[in-house]
């Protein structure tokens, strides 16, 4: 298949180019075609002319985005839709990267793709706006919902506990929220979900992340506790410490205090087992460890 990636230069568009497999012909855009902009669009498709669209372009400063609801609705929305539209044209699948924040947070188990969306934030909203021009436009689409990714590429929650913690300016303490439950999930893991589902033709939303629950606290603890094992650190460089979301007062965007998805749809049908956080961090720690 002839596929098209947008968002290329960022943590999941990297990591599809990077492992996407030999019998497809990839091709990346990331603000070389600005989706805000129908005829760059436009253009570009017409160059690669693809059966297959799958889009990780995304206005993805949460906060940010509280700040600047217009480009969130610009790029989430209306890029979503310009590449929509001009995808149905070329009769191209579509794959849409949603997110977690599209949920409120208030349910105590897994979200499922059954659950009702409820953001809390304009970045939350933006990207149900795109999942629902999404669904409208496009015949054969998967809307795919994942949460906290990192990756090698890019700005990520591993990088800067990482970063921060050799900071002076932290003086040897790191504060980190334990009253938001999510499920982080490594770029490569997500990559390779994608290529599996897109091979099935059975089209609709999914859930896609590594499996298992942590707070963000616990998270950054096991950061440390993996490294210490690979023997990359002796012991944590800096204490981590919990705090409640609300302490953190820069912080504009609402978030959800509970969004661990379930993989419901994937597993039950069998197309990908999303295997624990816990395994896939550690994996990444162990690749990527002498770059730390
Ligand atoms: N990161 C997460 O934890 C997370 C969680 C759930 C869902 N998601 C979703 O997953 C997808 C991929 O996330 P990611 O972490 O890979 O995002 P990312 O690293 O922020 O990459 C997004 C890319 O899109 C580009 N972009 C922004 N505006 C654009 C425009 N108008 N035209 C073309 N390209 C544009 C960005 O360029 P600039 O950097 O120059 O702006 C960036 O290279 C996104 O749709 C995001 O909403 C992410």
């Amino acid at each position: 298949m002839r596929i098209l990636i947008t968002g290329s230069r960022g943590q999941l568009g990297s990591e599809l180019i990077n492992i996407a497999p030999k019998k497809h012909e990839v091709f990346g855009f990331d603000m070389d075609m600005d989706i805000t902009d129908i005829k760059a669009v436009e253009d570009k498709f017409s160059l690669v002319e693809p059966d297959i669209v799958i889009h990780c372009a995304a206005y993805t400063d949460v906060d940010g985005c509280e700040d600047n609801a217009e480009k969130a609705y610009l790029v989430n929305c209306l890029g979503t839709e310009n590449l929509a539209l001009v995808a149905s044209r070329y009769k191209c699948e579509f794959v849409y990267i949603s997110t977690d924040y599209v949920f409120d947070g208030k349910k105590t188990s897994p979200y499922t793709e059954y659950d009702e969306p409820n953001p809390l934030s304009v970045y939350g909203k933006s990207k149900l706006g795109g999942e629902r021009v999404v669904s409208q436009i496009i015949e054969k689409f998967y809307i795919i919902r994942t949460t906290g990714i990192y990756s090698k590429y890019g700005k990520n929650f591993v990088e800067t506990i990482i970063k921060n913690s050799k900071d002076s300016k932290t003086k040897g303490v790191l504060k980190v929220v334990d009253d938001q439950i999510c499920t982080p999930t490594y770029s490569k893991d997500l990559a390779e979900c994608i290529y599996s589902l897109i091979e099935t033709k059975m089209y609709g939303i999914y859930h896609a992340t590594n499996n298992g629950q942590c707070s963000w606290y616990e998270f950054a603890k096991e950061i440390f506790n993996i490294l210490i094992n690979l023997s990359k650190v002796s012991a944590a460089p800096v204490n981590i410490e919990p705090i409640k979301s609300k302490d953190l007062v820069d912080r504009k965007a609402k978030r959800p205090s509970y969004s661990v998805l379930s993989n419901f749809k994937l597993e039950k049908r069998n197309i990908f087992y999303m295997r624990e956080w816990k395994d896939a961090l550690k994996d990444f720690l162990e690749e990527f460890k002498d770059f730390i």
